[in-house]
């Protein structure tokens, strides 16, 4: 293991760095001519997937939240009702399960009990079962009746990083796949192809921007015991798997809220002391994102706002701008669908960071293993 990482100190970094890498190896040979994808698992059940009446992700942990980043591009392309699920969840409900629906199980290692369980009874009850898997050959890749490999290459940091990217790169594709015949949805394909080609040059880009700027902003909360993220939209599940990252490799108490809930309840939790954090996007959910921010600074959050946005945000940028205190990290700006792999890496870096200045074991944190294969 010494040997593999390289100039890194610790796996996590390496593989949080390597993510202009992992997500072209993710696309390699499956976008041709740069203008259409093409899934080879995927296309040769079309029709029984077009004709389905439920697409149903169940994932655990940072895979999970890969499948609420993506739930709606593979809403707004396929047509279909998405559904996700918590694998755990899912077997607690015995959820009811048909022969129309396709489930999708997402899973890094492949093994994960909790998925692997929902796998199996999904098949008793006769649905269509599709793997989204990283370790070829594993339990999960093996007994779904086809796939997608993420081929991000092995990932042994515990905390799932350029494996979270690549999921949602792949469930991108499969959005982009589902939609192939679609003539209304052409410009709208052509804007996510135009996004997944750049999206590695974007990465790096996204990583220079924010390394240092996150290592300053890790030192002023490393001693904090609570933090909240706030993210709607694509970015809900950014704020989550933020939030994850922080308690696994942190150790601080984390919680990702959607910004809609706000109001709901959280806003009680807020005052001129607790850290917040806030993801921004551009598309209908701008107005309430911004929104949110000011019921924030009315509440006294100023010096500990910290708000995460694309360098085009010109509406955010100028809202902060005015508010002395506000720590703003830009990162470079694409398609609505793909910017939550540009948005999650300065929270990768951050729980990196973060554990790094309070001398944790980034690479083993205490209690998790990188796969639970029991229950
Ligand atoms: C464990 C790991 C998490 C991971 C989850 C799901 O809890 O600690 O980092 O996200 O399992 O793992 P999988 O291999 O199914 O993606």
């Amino acid at each position: 293991h010494e040997i593999m990482k390289g100039s890194f100190p610790h796996f996590m970094k390496k593989e949080i760095f390597e993510q202009p890498e992992s997500i072209k190896q993710t696309m390699r040979g499956r976008i041709l001519n740069g203008s259409e994808v093409h899934l080879t698992g995927v296309r040769e059940h079309m029709s029984d997937i077009r004709k389905s009446t439920r697409l149903i992700f169940v994932a655990s942990g940072t895979s999970y939240n890969a499948c609420m980043a993506s739930r709606q591009i593979l809403e707004e392309l396929s047509e279909i009702p998405v559904i996700v699920e918590l694998a755990g969840d899912f077997m607690d409900r015995l959820c009811p399960i048909f022969r129309s629906d396709v489930v999708a199980f997402v899973s890094q290692s492949g093994e994960t009990a909790d998925t692997l369980d929902a796998l199996k009874y999904a098949r008793k009850h006769g649905a269509m079962c599709m793997g989204i898997v990283n370790v070829v050959g594993s339990s999960i890749s093996r007994l779904t009746d086809f796939g997608v490999h993420l081929n991000a290459g092995s990932e042994i940091g515990v905390a799932s990083t350029k494996v979270y990217t690549s999921q949602i790169v792949v469930m991108v594709m499969i959005a982009l796949e589902l939609s192939a015949d679609s003539k209304n949805k052409s410009a709208r394909r052509i804007a996510i192809l135009q996004g997944l080609r750049e999206l590695s040059a974007n990465i790096e880009k996204t990583i220079l921007l924010v390394d240092e700027h996150v290592q300053r902003i890790a030192d002023q909360l490393a001693d904090d015991r609570s933090i909240l993220c706030f993210g709607r939209g694509y970015h809900y599940a950014t704020c989550v798997e933020a939030a994850l990252k922080i308690k696994e490799v942190a150790y601080i108490h984390t919680e990702g809220i959607n910004a809609g809930e706000l109001k709901h309840g959280p806003i009680a939790l807020v005052d001129e002391n607790l850290p917040i954090v806030v993801f921004s996007s551009m598309d209908l959910t701008a107005v309430k994102v911004q929104s949110a921010i000011h019921q924030l600074l009315a509440r006294g959050v100023r010096q500990r706002l910290i708000v995460v946005c694309s360098e085009s945000d010109t509406q955010m940028l100028e809202l902060v701008a005015s508010r002395e205190g506000v720590d703003v990290i830009k990162v470079a700006h694409t398609v609505d669908c793909l910017q939550s792999v540009l948005s999650i890496i300065p929270m990768q870096l951050l729980s990196y960071y973060l554990a790094v200045a309070r001398k944790l074991n980034v690479d083993c944190p205490r209690n998790l293993a990188k796969s639970v294969t029991v229950h």
